[in-house]
């Protein structure tokens, strides 16, 4: 299967001046910082770091390729409780590379520095909090939590034990998302007003309708071990390769979509979450047997704080978007409007100089007194070449083949190896879980929900 990237700071000075001199038309940066990954740079032994990867399934896979791409990684383990998963490791990176269905065994090895958490959802915030009490690095998938009440114990796990700790949304290292942060800062659109994100999908494996191996049984899958915390039921594998459709592992499209959007919107504008959250939806169309919504639409209000004006958002996610398959942002300003796709977006046109009028229901007499008045007010102007009001549109966009998601991983292990804090941290990871995993709790209890975002706490 191959990775499903859902897309996407620690921007280094010298990104941020050539990001300042490119032209216009292509945002440059970590191009040849990744070219030098793919080479292979030379790396001195204690440079060296070992990782291991716990759930190698589509995003593991993706996460330990991109992990590998960087230089001086090195893969020592994996664990996962499907044993075709752990053969497929093997043929992937090799007979070497240590296998075990427990993946305690792995946090237990001393020569391991650093853990990708790609499993399920509602293990992430176990397996994050004893990767750190074991001594180890964590690049934690999103949403970083499953359960609002997960979100603070890991926190508090990353402050009391120093470790590393970054979630997965890949924008917050995207070079687009750094333009777009810079464009706005620079007030490119003036004062932000409202939000708009969505991401429109129409197939099956986009509606997590994931492929299922013929050989998977109880003697292949440890079956309890997926379960974890959640409810005991008998052995089915649709619910280990069709998890995020059950409130029991995932988190629904809130959890699973809504997150990145939270992630990039948030580091872009310095916003740390709303302190409203109302959504709502339906099962539309994939009735297959799941028990989340397949429509969701949430809608967010973020109070002025010192680094943005107050603003509202409105996210999307549609399964069953009969015209194709979309993902992107509006960023709505008084000055203009700066959209979000492969690349960034700035348009804008001038307001007209004058109010205009709305008169034809006057009476005649009436209305000529109106526009005599007004042409005082405001002389009508000659048509000439300085009249022309200017429609703009600046595109930035990223060079060919450039991957966030690399970038994100290679910000991760440049922390693991100077002890400098990530930007994606637990705070980070919590404020964007949270607001997402509170349009699940708006949505199934049909409430308003309010949101206290410094202090990371429902308030109802
Ligand atoms: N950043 C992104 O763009 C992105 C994209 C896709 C998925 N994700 C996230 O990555 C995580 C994994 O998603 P996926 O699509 O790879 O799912 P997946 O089902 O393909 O893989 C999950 C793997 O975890 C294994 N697993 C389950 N319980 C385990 C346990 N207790 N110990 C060890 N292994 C266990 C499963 O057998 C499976 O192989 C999710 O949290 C998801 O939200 C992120």
């Amino acid at each position: 299967m191959p990775p499903r990237l859902e897309y996407s700071k620690a921007m280094l000075s010298n990104r941020r001046h050539f990001l300042q001199t490119s032209v216009a038309a292509g945002l440059a940066g970590p191009l040849a910082a990744q070219e030098n990954a793919a080479q292979g740079k030379k790396v001195a032994a204690n440079d060296r770091i070992q990782i291991a990867t716990i759930g190698v399934g589509g995003m593991g896979t993706g996460d330990t390729k991109s992990s590998l791409a960087v230089p001086g990684v090195e893969l020592i383990a994996i664990s996962d409780v499907y044993d075709g998963r752990r053969e497929r490791a093997k043929e992937v990176w090799g007979k070497d590379v240590f296998t075990t269905r427990y993946y305690r065994e792995v946090l237990a090895r001393k020569d391991i520095n650093a853990v990708i958490v790609a499993t399920p959802d509602h293990w992430h915030s176990r397996i994050c909090i004893d990767a750190m009490n074991a001594g180890k690095d964590v690049y934690c998938e999103k949403p970083m939590v499953q359960r609002i009440d997960d979100g603070k114990p890991v926190v508090a796990a990353q402050e009391k034990t120093g470790r590393i700790m970054q979630v997965g949304s890949q924008r917050v290292s995207s070079i687009v998302y750094q333009k777009a942060k810079d464009l706005l800062k620079d007030g490119a659109i003036g004062e932000l007003n409202m939000v708009e994100a969505w991401w429109d999908r129409n197939s099956a494996n986009g509606a997590w309708q994931y492929s299922i191996p013929p050989d998977a049984s109880e003697e292949t899958i440890d079956w309890d071990r997926f379960l974890g915390r959640a409810p005991k039921v008998p052995f089915d594998a649709v619910r280990l390769f069709r998890w995020r459709n059950y409130r029991d592992y995932g988190t629904g499209v809130a959890g699973d979509l809504f997150v990145h959007l939270f992630s990039g919107m948030h580091f872009i504008t310095g916003a740390i979450g709303p302190a409203r959250v109302y959504a709502t939806g339906g099962l539309r169309f994939w009735k297959d047997g799941r028990d989340v919504p397949d429509v969701m639409l949430g809608l967010y209000d973020y109070t002025a704080t010192e680094r943005h004006p107050a603003f509202n958002l409105m996210l999307r996610v549609n399964f069953v978007d009969g015209a194709g398959e979309s993902s992107g942002f509006r960023f709505v300003g008084s000055e203009g409007i700066m959209t979000i796709d492969r690349g960034v977006t700035v348009s804008k046109q001038p307001r007209e100089t004058e109010p205009g009028y709305s008169i034809e229901t006057f009476p005649k007499a009436m209305q000529e007194k109106f526009l005599a008045q007004y042409r005082r007010q405001y002389p009508k102007p000659a048509a000439n070449a300085d009249s022309i009001r200017p429609q703009s549109e600046d595109k930035y966009l990223p060079p060919p083949g450039y991957s966030d998601h690399l970038d994100h991983h290679r910000n991760f292990i440049a922390a693991v190896r100077s002890r400098k804090p990530v930007v994606e941290d637990p705070v980070f990871g919590f404020r964007a879980a949270g607001p997402a995993l509170l349009s699940n709790v708006s949505y199934f209890e049909n409430k308003v929900c309010s949101w206290d975002p410094k202090t990371m706490t429902m308030k109802s």
